[in-house]
């Protein structure tokens, strides 16, 4: 979850295990060094806290002027010092974030050419392939090339290679990797954290970019091999912890950020390689016997709730009650002892939501909380508490906190299925494919950001916009009302696509943009009836869906094409368009997209 790469002219295992520290703060439950020195490639590696790792080093130091380090948190096999990174084959050593999603297809490969492995990683899968292409003779940036073509997923890598003193390589797919620029020095790491103490001066990498260190330059090619420039900017040590990157807000970071924190909240919640959702043993609930689940929260966690309420009925059956957390508690609803209450916030402090827990704990219901923030009142006080692995959320209006309370809430939903026996296993293996999927087809989703700054000028000038969906498509409907709400001040509302005959379409005329969340599943003719009533009282239509809603849809107004994606997760995939909706509009109106008015990123009074 951590890397960091140090191409350096003194001994670098000390300030490897420096960087890793400044790391901790994302999690981690093993790590390890790899440095290169006099013909051979070296490992050092402990399961547990860096200092198991630190006390390995004082008993048995790593010398040498190259190196590169990890700190992991277990995907694929558990937390061991086996399977701790980095990993390596005879001529390279490789540390990774992310997941490798053909990783079990490539290991075939390799282990029908007798390739042995000694790990249950996915990452060693990257080490053996590169390895094969460096016996071929190839050089390492032509092997690496070949490597990055084969691997399917969203991550980010760093290469060491023996009888190289003076070359490192990182890729970034999905994942965030950055150079770092010293006095003939040079730094690679998963962000500005990470090179904090090297230096200042940093280069962010874009997506599918690699580059090629060395002690005095990197050379950064983008996926068609060609070499590009990608500008350095000098970061301010004191914010390296709300550090902005490259982007002009935190809002726009933290939206592009969603591949790699939706990736980091599936480590914690699947167990890549059994395909299986992994829960603590000792819940203070069963799923298997509640006979429901009253959801409450606020603000943009209601709509996770919203969303959730879909999967646990569908998937697993059970009667879900969802409220806003303002309205839970003085509606009196009965509650009874064999119900789990479960609420929903990014900051575990939201007055409304922590009263609604309390509420329910003092009428004898289980609470569990899903909550960013684990230091917060709410992870404190709830029965259970199911981390979002978002990182700090700067902007104030949500985003890739959504992203992560709806990943831990489908995890939810998966594990209740299973545990009451809805869910076969087979079923469960699918879903489970789905959500390791999803950080990859979110780094996709981004690459229409462009159509969507286009369109700002044009959102920009209406006084109503309105936001229709059916089936989970709904809250994401509402979502994307609300994002456009906080940021831009311009009119909103969120309808369920059926319920628009009821009033909203009295609303439509030429100067309304409607935009459509429909992917192509099993409701999509149904909402393209209520886009068509739409179309024909002049209604400006913005069609968000997959290829083949698209091309049903043919001729409607203007498309967003996202990836085509299994049912379950196209909530999260249609959901990054309308935050970009959101902030590019917000961006061309010249507001405080970070900081909008009236608004506050936690609400501590009722
Ligand atoms: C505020 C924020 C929203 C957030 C809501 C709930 O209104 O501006 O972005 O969704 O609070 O916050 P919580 O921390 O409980 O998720």
């Amino acid at each position: 979850c951590g890397i960091v790469g140090i191409v350096g002219r003194d001994t670098v295992a000390d300030r490897l295990v420096d960087s890793l520290k400044r790391l901790e703060y994302r999690g981690y439950d093993s790590a390890g060094i790899a440095t290169y020195y006099k013909g051979d490639l070296l490992r050092r590696r402990a399961e547990g806290k860096l200092r198991n790792l630190e006390n390995r080093l004082s008993q048995d130091p790593l010398p040498g002027h190259i190196g590169i380090g990890h700190t992991r948190w277990a995907t694929h096999g558990a937390p061991t010092e086996r399977n701790a990174h980095p990993h390596a084959g005879e001529r390279v050593a490789v540390v990774h974030n992310g997941i490798i999603e053909n990783y079990a297809e490539l290991k075939a490969e390799l282990a029908a050419e007798n390739v042995a492995f000694s790990s249950d990683t996915d990452t060693e899968v990257v080490a053996h392939l590169t390895d094969r292409e460096l016996v071929k003779g190839l050089e390492p940036e032509e092997a690496v090339g070949r490597v990055l073509r084969r691997l399917r997923g969203a991550f980010a890598l760093v290469f060491l290679f023996k009888d190289y003193d003076n070359l490192l390589i990182g890729a970034r797919k999905g994942s965030p990797l950055a150079i770092g620029y010293g006095e003939g020095e040079m730094f690679l790491g998963s962000d500005a954290i990470a090179l904090a103490p090297f230096t200042d001066r940093i280069t962010y990498l874009d997506d599918d970019d690699w580059a090629v260190v060395t002690h005095d330059k990197a050379t950064v090619r983008d996926a068609t091999g060609a070499v590009v420039e990608r500008g350095t900017q000098v970061t301010a040590a004191g914010a390296f912890l709300v550090d902005k990157g490259n982007y002009r807000h935190f809002m726009a970071k933290e939206i592009a950020e969603q591949p790699e924190v939706i990736g980091h909240t599936l480590a914690h919640y699947v167990d890549m390689a059994k395909g299986r959702v992994k829960l603590a043993d000792n819940l203070p609930f069963d799923f298997k016997s509640l006979d429901r689940i009253a959801i409450s929260a606020c603000g943009t966690a209601y709509y996770a709730g919203l969303v959730a309420r879909y999967w646990f009925e569908r998937y697993a059956r059970i009667p879900v009650d969802i409220d806003v957390a303002s309205e839970f508690r003085y509606r009196e609803p009965p509650l009874n002892s064999n119900g789990l209450a479960l609420v929903i916030s990014q900051s575990g402090e939201t007055a409304d939501t922590l009263a609604s827990l309390r509420h329910c704990m003092e009428s004898g219901m289980k609470a569990a909380a899903i909550v960013n923030v684990p230091s917060s009142t709410i992870a404190r006080e709830a029965d259970a508490v199911f981390p979002t692995l978002a990182g700090p959320e700067i902007g104030v209006a949500s985003t890739k906190a959504l992203s992560c309370q709806l990943t831990v809430l489908a995890c939810l939903a998966i594990a209740a299925g299973r545990a009451r026996g809805v869910l076969t296993e087979q079923e469960e293996r699918k879903l489970i494919t789905a959500l390791i999927e999803l950080p990859r087809l979110i780094v996709d989703v981004l690459k229409i950001e462009h159509q969507i700054e286009g369109m700002a000028k044009s959102f920009s000038k209406a006084k109503d916009v309105l936001y229709l969906g059916r089936g989970t498509s709904y809250p994401v409907a509402l979502e994307g009302a609300l994002k456009l709400k906080e940021i831009s001040y311009i009119h909103a509302e969120g309808y369920a696509a059926g319920e628009l005959k009821h009033g909203p379409i009295a609303l439509v005329d030429e100067t309304v943009p409607v935009v459509v969340i429909a992917p192509h599943d099993h409701l999509f003719e149904k909402t393209v009836s209520n886009m068509q009533e739409v179309a024909a009282r002049g209604g400006k239509i913005i069609l968000i869906t997959d290829e083949r809603g698209a091309a049903e849809a043919e001729g409607v107004g203007e498309v967003l094409v996202v990836p085509a994606s299994n049912p379950f997760v196209a909530p999260m995939v249609c959901l990054v368009p309308v935050q970009l909706i959101a902030y590019h509009t917000a961006v061309f109106m010249g507001t405080d997209v970070d900081q909008p008015r009236n608004l506050a990123k936690s609400v501590t009074v009722e």
